[in-house]
């Protein structure tokens, strides 16, 4: 077919070269070509390239990582992660590590060094709050997920889904009082979920999952350098020529079950990869996907889905002192869980003066807007009598965008069967999918999610 034709054209073409100019662009003939060179799919690239397969991976920014986000201060070296923090202490991150001659330790999350303060997002006041003992919450919340075993593996929910997962989690919470108090633990380390809790506790449950209560007193493995984007530079260096960066999908000629033809706008003009399967990682909603040709099938599965706002940043100039963190609790809320959109926290970095602050928010913001409030919120501190003086504004140092953050369904759409048939996508018309919308937002769970589920009947399809 298509490669054919191309084929003898550039065999023609390398008779005569001047007729034959519109077949000059690069052809990038692959067994998988991989969209979304993030946590997933550099995972994938890696692993299929160890299998034999030839991939090709086209990611839209200037470097891998997706939501890895290290920031190094350009005169002391120091390095602040405004993404990415911790990894679980797994099998798969480690092997991966080790791959990729990471070098990492295994570290308890101590509480926080200096005491936080607890303050409305809304006015920046302090609100009457102090941390709860969350260990026997804790404990009670462990064995409620303990009854979803699959959940820690994907969306592998029980036939029909018990009423417990579709409940709004400040119903749930009403429900359980003995993990009333790990909720603000819970909304601290799954942050990025928008109206916590309203969302169904299916959300929460795959968000802080029984690794992450785990780790919380075992450790967590971090990079022995601080600098999770090391992960990511040692990866460009394996997949080197394997990688189309600053690159997207621009238009589908042919997905089937012979393969796919696509045409990718790169730096450098444009390319054409012809793959017999692809791959995609990025999260699948509709917008994202409008260069691939979906189907009718595959439009309504996608369009099912919403999403929710994550705005990460590092800011100087504020006057705070090193010392300062703040945590955003709401004076009449159940737990104090803050009504967002709003700032979640202000904690110091390594690199004196620069604070790292992260946004919430139910739905997509502009930039713009989120680069406001986050301003706006620091004025209030200082208005507040938390900060120095300073002269001139605060100043960002660094921002993340991180929308469209969780992919999210109706509880109506759960019970129905959405996961069902969104994972019955697999293998469709050649098609092969992972990331966070297939499993959850964590890196760790996503490299064995991967690894488990996607890569080997994928691999399977390829026949032996
Ligand atoms: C602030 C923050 C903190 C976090 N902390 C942790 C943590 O401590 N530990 C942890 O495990 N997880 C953490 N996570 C979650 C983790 O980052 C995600 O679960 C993980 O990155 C999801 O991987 P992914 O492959 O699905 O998506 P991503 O990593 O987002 O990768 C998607 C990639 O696709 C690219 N892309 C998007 N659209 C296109 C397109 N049209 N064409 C080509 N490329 C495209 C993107 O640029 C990106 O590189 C955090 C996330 C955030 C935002
Ligand atoms: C890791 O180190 C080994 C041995 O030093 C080397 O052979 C390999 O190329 C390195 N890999 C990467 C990705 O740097
Ligand atoms: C922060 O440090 C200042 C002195 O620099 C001290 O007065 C203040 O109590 C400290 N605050 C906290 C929360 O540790
Ligand atoms: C918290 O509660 C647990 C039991 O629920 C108890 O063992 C522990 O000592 C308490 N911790 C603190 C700091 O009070
Ligand atoms: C803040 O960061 C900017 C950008 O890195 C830098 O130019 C400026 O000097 C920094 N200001 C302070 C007060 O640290």
């Amino acid at each position: 077919m298509l490669q054919r034709t191309c084929n003898t054209i550039l065999a023609l073409w390398f008779i005569f070269p001047f007729s034959f100019g519109f077949c000059e662009e690069e052809t990038f003939y692959r067994d998988v070509a991989i969209i979304g060179g993030g946590a997933s799919g550099t995972f994938a690239a890696l692993k299929l390239k160890e299998q034999g397969k030839s991939i090709i991976v086209i990611e839209k920014e200037n470097s891998l990582g997706g939501h890895t986000n290290t920031y190094q201060d350009p005169g002391t070296r120091q390095t602040a992660e405004y993404g990415v923090q911790v990894f679980h202490n797994q099998l798969v991150v480690r092997d991966l590590f080790k791959r990729l001659n990471v070098s990492w330790t295994i570290a308890i999350l101590q509480d926080d060094p200096f005491p936080p303060r607890f303050l409305d997002p809304k006015t920046a006041e302090p609100v009457h709050y102090s941390s709860p003992n969350a260990t026997a919450a804790l404990g009670a919340y462990a064995a409620q997920l303990a009854k979803y075993p699959d959940l820690e593996r994907g969306f592998f929910l029980p036939d029909p889904v018990p009423e417990d997962l579709l409940t709004p989690f400040g119903e749930f919470l009403q429900k359980y009082p003995d993990i009333q108090d790990a909720t603000f633990i819970a909304f601290s380390y799954g942050q990025g979920l928008g109206d916590y809790l309203k969302q169904p506790t299916l959300y929460v449950f795959k968000n802080f999952g029984l690794d992450i209560v785990r780790d919380i007193s075992s450790g967590f493995i971090v990079t022995a350098n601080h600098n999770n984007y090391d992960i990511y530079a040692r990866a460009a260096e394996v997949l080197q020529r394997d990688l189309l960066l600053n690159s997207i999908v621009a238009s589908t000629t042919q997905r089937d079950d012979n393969g796919v033809d696509m045409n990718i706008r790169t730096p450098n003009g444009n390319t054409r990869v012809l793959a017999k399967k692809l791959l995609i990682t990025i999260p699948p909603k509709l917008e994202n996907l409008g260069h691939f040709a979906l189907d009718h099938c595959e439009s309504i599965t996608f369009a099912r889905f919403n999403n929710t706002g994550y705005y990460s940043s590092l800011v100087n100039n504020t006057g705070l002192p090193q010392n300062f963190t703040a945590y955003s609790v709401s004076p009449d809320t159940q737990q104090n869980i803050p009504i967002l959109p709003g700032v979640y926290n202000v904690v110091p970095t390594s690199i004196d003066g620069v604070f790292a602050i992260k946004y919430g928010s139910p739905s997509s913001l502009s930039d713009d807007y989120v680069k406001r409030e986050i301003i706006s919120y620091v004025k209030k501190l200082q208005a507040n009598g938390h900060a120095n003086p300073v002269s001139g504004d605060p100043t960002f140092v660094a921002y993340a965008n991180h929308d469209p953050f969780e992919l999210t369904v109706s509880p109506a759409e759960i019970a129905r069967g959405f996961y069902r048939d969104f994972y019955s996508l697999q293998g469709y018309r050649s098609t092969w999918y992972t990331g966070a919308a297939f499993h959850t937002q964590d890196s760790s769970m996503l490299w064995r999610f991967t690894d488990s589920y996607v890569l080997p009947p994928l691999l399977k399809s390829f026949g032996s």
